[in-house]
């Protein structure tokens, strides 16, 4: 299995080649950015530190040069600095994003899994699947950080240990995202949670951004999105078929179509192999209407 991280050089790319090298999954990763010398200095760098480990060898490569990858992750963005919300960087990342679906169009086949997590992820994600003209199947966007925050600020509230949550957040990688109340587990048990402690964390998920962004650190969450973007790897390498939410473009699931959103999928060999359509309240149900609304709109001044 080979895969080609696109925006290679910068810290969701260069964070998540490393973690998924660690876990062996891969014979080669290959990165790509137009920063040529941040570029080589890790290939360098990572391809020593994983010889020592494991058997993943890291390559620096151009679009002619991923012709062979099975999976190819694209992290390629202008610098988050300065957004308030990830909406400002729509127009900023498009120009990117087109730019790079011009080029992997010319390297794909109809097996190859995309997985987007440049922001805004579910725009973006929508945007390639119809450029890049392939089956809904094989684009993953990246929104999972959105259900570890949630089931974080859960065990952080009530005290439980967070391995044994189960919770979802849906919707928009964004402000209209919709933390899944009603669906909560604990240990495989439904877990019901008081008004106070829900609007707790309702606050902590609404807040989330503008306190990590207000820290002016000039640096994404590199880490926990390396550890979610790797276990979508891992479930696509190892055939898992595990239940990972991600952004899908959706035919009716949900009653919502024409749009790529956070929802529960089970992830194979084959990329999406199942949307999973889980009960969930009608105000949720509302929520997740609306938050469709909000990314057709965006949608619509690219498209
Ligand atoms: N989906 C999520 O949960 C999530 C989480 C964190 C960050 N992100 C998003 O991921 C993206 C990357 O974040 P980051 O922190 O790694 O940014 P970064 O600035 O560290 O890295 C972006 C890299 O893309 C490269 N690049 C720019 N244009 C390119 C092009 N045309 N071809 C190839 N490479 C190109 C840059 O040189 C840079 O190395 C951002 O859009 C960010 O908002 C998404």
């Amino acid at each position: 299995m080979k895969l080609a991280v696109i925006g290679g050089a910068g810290l969701l790319g260069s964070t998540t080649a490393f973690y998924a090298g660690t876990k062996d999954i891969f014979d080669e990763i290959k990165l790509v950015d137009i920063k040529e010398n941040v570029l080589k200095s890790h290939v360098m760098d990572m391809d020593q530190g994983l010889s020592s480990i494991c058997k993943t060898k890291v390559f620096e490569a151009d679009y002619s040069g991923i012709n062979d990858c099975n999976i190819i992750l694209i992290t390629a963005s202008m610098p988050e600095t300065k957004v308030s919300s990830r909406d400002d960087y729509l127009k900023l990342n498009l120009k990117i994003v087109e730019n790079i679906c011009s080029q992997i169009k010319n390297v794909i086949n109809p097996n190859t899994i995309i997985i987007n997590a440049s922001n805004p992820v579910d725009p973006l994600n929508l945007y390639m699947f119809k450029m890049l003209k392939i089956k809904r199947e094989k684009i993953i966007g990246f929104n999972l950080n959105d259900t570890v925050r949630f089931k974080y600020f859960i065990s952080e509230v009530t005290k439980k240990d967070i391995l044994s949550v189960d919770a979802y957040c849906l919707g928009e990688h964004g402000e209209t995202k919709v933390p899944i109340f009603s669906q909560i587990k604990c240990n495989n048990e439904e877990m019901k949670l008081s008004n106070a402690q829900k609007e707790i964390i309702n606050l902590k998920m609404i807040n989330w951004f503008k306190e990590y962004q207000s820290l002016d650190s000039k640096r994404t969450a590199g880490w926990t999105s390396a550890i979610g973007l790797t276990k979508i790897l891992n479930a696509i390498t190892n055939n898992t078929k595990e239940v990972i939410p991600c952004s899908a473009v959706l035919k009716g699931e949900y009653g919502i179509s024409d749009v790529s959103l956070g929802i529960p999928a089970k992830i194979s060999n084959e990329g999406i192999d199942e949307i999973i359509e889980i009960e969930i309240s009608e105000n949720e149900k509302k929520l997740l209407q609306k938050s469709s609304s909000k990314i057709k709109e965006m949608v619509k001044s690219i498209i």
